[in-house]
């Protein structure tokens, strides 16, 4: 039975081991999907397993993205260049590293109503999963990406990858057709970002990554002023049929069933 897993700290709120474990079984293979909470200091051994076959692949969530690099033996250019990585796996004696988040939003975005052509983006945040979605930006033609994080020296770090981000100062905001929280902000149910979005318009695109609870307050604030709103459910799913499809070489169903598993 082929062994894969997803690492991170910490690892028991992952919904990825049912949702793999549910396109396993739906495709009738010889698998099984586990999450692995681990210490930095174990991520070298477990990487290596891949080349030694006992471990087929690995997800990899927060906060270790970046740390698995030095134990890889080659990176995507999605994975080289957003200096993030999800999915390890073996490839000609190799230990190859992905990044199929930037996709999995390309995706997800692409099954929303919206379209992002030519249009003014904002983006809250500079944190782990930011470098995925401006990557992923930067190749829909987008107009601008405006982006703010309370810590502004990690969204100037930011530009130094992407000389295309305009950084504006936490609590400005610029004029936006789709604005991003990619903050941790709403994790909580009550948690509410600082901001005053009270003189938004319309018609725009309310676009939060979290996932769980399924409407924070910034989604529930853009809804109530009559904006389009989604949630970081489409990007996870399309995250990790990405990486199910390197793996298995099978494209696994995204449809109400799958969609409704992350619910229970
Ligand atoms: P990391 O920063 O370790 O990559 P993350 O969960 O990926 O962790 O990112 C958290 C993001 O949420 C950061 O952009 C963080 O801003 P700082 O860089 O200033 O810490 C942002 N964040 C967390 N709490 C916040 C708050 N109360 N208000 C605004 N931004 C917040």
């Amino acid at each position: 039975m082929d062994k894969y897993f997803v690492i991170g700290n910490p690892i028991e709120h992952s919904l990825s081991p049912k949702l793999h474990n549910y396109w396993i079984k739906s495709n009738s293979l010889d698998a099984f999907y586990d999450k692995k909470k681990i210490d930095i200091n174990e991520l070298k051994d477990l990487i290596f397993q891949i080349k030694q076959k006992n471990i087929k692949g690995i997800n990899v969530t927060v906060p270790y993205k970046r740390s698995v690099i030095p134990f890889l033996d080659k990176l995507s250019p999605e994975a080289e260049k957003t200096q993030s990585v999800n999915t390890i796996f073996l490839k000609d004696e190799l230990i190859v590293g992905h990044n199929t988040d930037v996709i999995g939003f390309v995706n997800a975005v692409e099954k929303i109503n919206f379209s992002l052509n030519n249009k003014k983006i904002y983006i809250l945040g500079a944190g782990g999963v930011v470098p995925s979605i401006v990557f992923a930006l930067n190749k829909m033609n987008v107009l601008e990406i405006n982006l703010a994080n309370r810590t502004k020296q990690k969204a100037l770090d930011l530009k130094k990858s992407f000389g295309n981000l305009k950084i504006v100062d936490w609590g400005l905001i610029p004029d936006f057709d789709v604005i991003i929280n990619a903050t941790s902000v709403g994790l909580n149910k009550e948690d509410l970002i600082d901001l005053d979005f009270s003189k938004i318009g319309k018609n725009r695109l309310f676009y939060d990554v979290i996932y769980n609870p399924s409407e924070t307050n910034f989604l529930k604030t853009g809804k109530q002023s009559g904006n389009l709103t989604e949630n970081g459910k489409l990007m996870f799913l399309h995250q990790a049929s990405e990486a199910f499809k390197l793996w298995h070489g099978i494209s696994p169903k995204i449809n109400s069933e799958t969609i409704r598993l992350l619910n229970d």
